[in-house]
């Protein structure tokens, strides 16, 4: 079977290399990839927005099935038209996607099927949002409601900040924005749980942490993720049972009451207060790092699972996952989150130890005359499994010294909360 992948950062080659890894596969597309599938798979430059030159690709190269790893492809509807043409596509359609695109689609399920989230207020222009922030509590939490790369979330602590929120999203800093979400800040701790549905059935997917912040201490501007582990240490059969009954089931209710359904990964991102699961976000997608902390774990045949979420019977699959704990530290271009340089030659990768336990999968990096650049923000994730998170993170940090990479930088403390 021959198969593509959608996308060009970690999670791209985390799933690439899990399909490397299957019987079923004989070969494999990343449009466009990066420096680690090229070694496993073909890299294809083709422009994404251009969603005929992909059909017209993949019927070329009979390409059996496609795997769309991030989200703007989603919410653009490529699911949709690739299945126009009967292609296998593992990802949702362009209505379920609203789940990511739109927070105030997401919010309006949940008001319907009563899914614990923050409160929240919509607002269409500046003077209505600034008047209701003058008797609100803070921190308040504003956001942007289109696809902000997770740039589109204010947590405020007071007025000024607030009007600079307001004002940013109002002037465009996301893209035309006619609304905006003020919402009540929950105080609680983050977890990222994930599932896997063909349409008619759905599995867990596992959890994760992920650490968004740049700086140690969870301290600085948001990123697309520093690092993650997984499992969650918040997550028991009880805080699941609470999860899939009070979250996800309403959820894809609420789509097949709009007469959709949810086929791929949805990732809901919630704070657990008092033991109870509120839903902060959903992504219809896995997350970046959390694929690469999680998927290592999977001793099922990945090509087989997503190939029965395009044959609607999940059901007959038995996802078997080992028990080890897996931590993830993704090394950064100076900079980064802001401007930083491209370009700068990675000398050491070759020195770092891989095996079945220790990986690397490349985001950010380009590949010239046998040496590998760095050319993105997020460059390289670090992941590790063992019985326990330390000594994982004993095995990165060997890693990260062989490294000593000069260009670049990763935060120390990943995984702080579950290591002594
Ligand atoms: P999002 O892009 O919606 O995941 O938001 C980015 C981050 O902002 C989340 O990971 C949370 O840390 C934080 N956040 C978003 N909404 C809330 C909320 N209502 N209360 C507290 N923190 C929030
Ligand atoms: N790591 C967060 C995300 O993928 O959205």
């Amino acid at each position: 079977m021959k198969v593509g992948i959608i996308g060009s950062g970690g999670r791209e080659h985390a799933i690439c290399n899990s399909l490397k890894n299957s019987s079923k596969i004989t070969e494999i597309f990343c449009f466009p990839g990066n420096a680690g599938t090229e070694n496993i798979a073909k890299n294809i430059i083709l422009d994404l927005d251009n969603f005929e030159n992909l059909k017209n690709f993949i019927f070329e190269k009979e390409i059996d099935l496609i795997i769309v790893g991030p989200e703007k492809p989603l919410v653009d509807g490529l699911v949709d038209y690739l299945e126009q043409f009967n292609i296998n596509v593992f990802g949702p359609n362009k209505i379920a996607s609203q789940l990511e695109g739109s927070k105030i689609f997401t919010k309006q399920i949940c008001e319907k099927f009563n899914i614990p989230t923050a409160k929240f207020g919509i607002f269409q222009n500046k003077n209505d949002a600034k008047h209701f922030l003058k008797n609100t509590n803070y921190p308040t939490v504003i956001k942007a409601d289109n696809l902000a790369s997770g740039k589109g979330v204010y947590i405020c602590s007071n007025e000024k900040e607030s009007n600079i929120a307001i004002n940013e999203i109002f002037d465009g800093k996301f893209g035309e924005a006619k609304n905006l979400l003020i919402e009540e800040f929950l105080e609680g701790e983050e977890m990222s749980y994930f599932i896997i549905s063909d349409g008619l059935n759905f599995k867990s997917f596992e959890t994760a942490q992920d650490h968004k912040r740049v700086l140690e201490g969870d301290k600085g501007k948001n990123t697309g993720g520093m690092g993650a582990y997984s499992p969650s240490r918040l997550i028991n059969e009880e805080m699941e049972n609470k999860i899939i009954n009070k979250i996800i089931k309403p959820t894809l209710k609420g789509l097949s009451e709009l007469g959709s359904e949810y086929k791929g990964f949805l990732y809901a991102g919630l704070m657990i207060v008092n033991n109870e699961p509120f839903l902060i976000e959903y992504n219809v997608r896995m997350g970046d790092p959390e694929c690469q902390t999680i998927l290592p774990k999977l001793k099922t045949d990945l090509a087989e699972v997503f190939l029965a979420c395009c044959n609607r019977n999940l059901n007959q699959i038995e996802l078997d996952w080992t028990n080890k704990k897996s931590l993830c530290v993704v090394v950064c271009s100076n900079g980064y989150p802001d401007e930083f340089k491209k370009h700068i030659e990675i000398e050491n990768i070759n020195s770092v130890e891989l095996n079945e336990h220790n990986h690397l999968y490349h985001a950010g990096t380009t590949q010239k005359d046998e040496k590998i650049y760095a050319i993105g923000g997020r460059v390289l994730n670090f992941v590790s499994l063992s019985n326990n998170f330390s000594d994982a993170k004993i095995k990165i940090m060997q890693n990260l010294d062989k490294l000593n990479w000069s260009g670049g930088f990763y935060r120390k403390d990943i995984g702080y909360k579950v290591i002594e």
